[in-house]
């Protein structure tokens, strides 16, 4: 570790890798950190499974990468929306039904709303997005994943964790109580994020995988498409501190594949460094907690 910065491409962090014969899944692979991953992973010589929401809009960004030069046959559709438990179910049996091995898992789509939204089962969408449809998809192909070992699963966090308004107690996941905050409910689910992918490698122990989340640092993608025009102007004022999706990717390539981080999982990485984590991401008992939480309301 060490070699790399904020200024390190996804290409160049993996150099050397070879993921031929490997199969990837990115979830929210159209744009942004996603699009990046895929591409990279595919150069890598990794067949990538694309999970995205909407097929048009992947069908798109899949013959974009085709005309950049990717292999055809390295790039495959798959529909998944997040925001639905019964979409996940369906994406994991098909994808379970094929009987490939899962060698890489990146939990990598997610939303940053103004406003306080619910997905189709009820759930406020940072908390039904970001953490619930990843937490349920990841659960449903583990047994794949496991039997694909040595594997990693890779979760896209952001540093907003340090503005999470959660408690040890977990309580109101939901925001049915609090006034709502986009910012804190986003930072909620970033934490949670982390906490799951710790959680995620304590209880695969000595089986071979490994997780590690990561902040892929300040990146120019769409994430922001639904922020009011004022949160618009903040990113343009932080343009000059940010990255393109080229630097954006790289410490989800990091985390994929540096040989280094096979061994053992719990990182939380940044500019393909270890980063700051906020003390909660520590508590052994939230954890626990969180776990048994998500895992009543996804109905697992
Ligand atoms: N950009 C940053 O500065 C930054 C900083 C810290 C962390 N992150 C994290 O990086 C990850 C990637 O975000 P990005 O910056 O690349 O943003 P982005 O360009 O908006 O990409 C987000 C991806 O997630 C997908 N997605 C959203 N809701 C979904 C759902 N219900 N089901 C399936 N896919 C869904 C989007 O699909 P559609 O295109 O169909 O909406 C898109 O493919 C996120 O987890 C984000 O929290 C980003």
């Amino acid at each position: 570790m060490g070699a790399f910065d904020r200024k390190t491409t996804a290409e160049q962090v993996s150099e050397g890798a070879d993921l031929a014969g490997k199969h990837a899944i990115v979830t929210g692979a159209n744009t942004g950190i996603g699009l990046e991953t895929s591409r990279v992973l595919a150069l890598r010589g990794a067949r990538v499974t694309m999970a995205c929401r909407n097929l048009e809009k992947a069908r798109a960004a899949r013959e974009g990468l085709i005309t950049r030069g990717a292999a055809p046959d390295a790039l495959v559709l798959a529909e998944l929306d997040l925001a639905s438990l019964a979409s996940v179910r369906r994406f994991a049996d098909e994808t379970l039904a094929t009987e490939r091995p899962i060698d890489l898992l990146v939990n990598n789509a997610g939303v940053m709303l103004p406003d306080r939204r619910e997905t189709s089962d009820g759930f406020e969408a940072h908390l039904g997005v970001n953490h619930l449809g990843h937490f349920l998809l990841t659960n449903l192909l583990l047994d794949r994943v496991r039997a694909s070992a040595p594997a990693r699963v890779v979760v896209v966090a952001s540093d907003a964790m340090h503005f999470a308004a959660l408690g040890p107690e977990l309580e109101d996941l939901n925001w049915e109580k609090r006034k709502f905050s986009g910012w804190r409910s986003y930072g909620s689910s970033k934490l949670m994020n982390l906490i799951f992918s710790d959680e995620l490698t304590r209880r695969l122990e000595g089986q071979g995988v490994v997780a590690h989340a990561l902040h892929p640092g300040i990146v120019q993608t769409e994430l922001a498409r639904d922020q009011p025009w004022w949160m618009l102007a903040v990113g343009v004022a932080l343009r000059p501190l940010s990255k393109d999706c080229e630097r954006g990717a790289a410490t989800t390539m990091f985390a994929a594949t540096a040989p280094e981080l096979g061994a053992q999982g719990g990182g939380y990485f940044s500019d393909c460094a270890p980063a700051r984590r906020p003390k909660l991401a520590d508590d052994a008992e939230t954890a626990a907690r969180l776990w048994d939480r998500s895992r009543d309301l996804v109905g697992l």
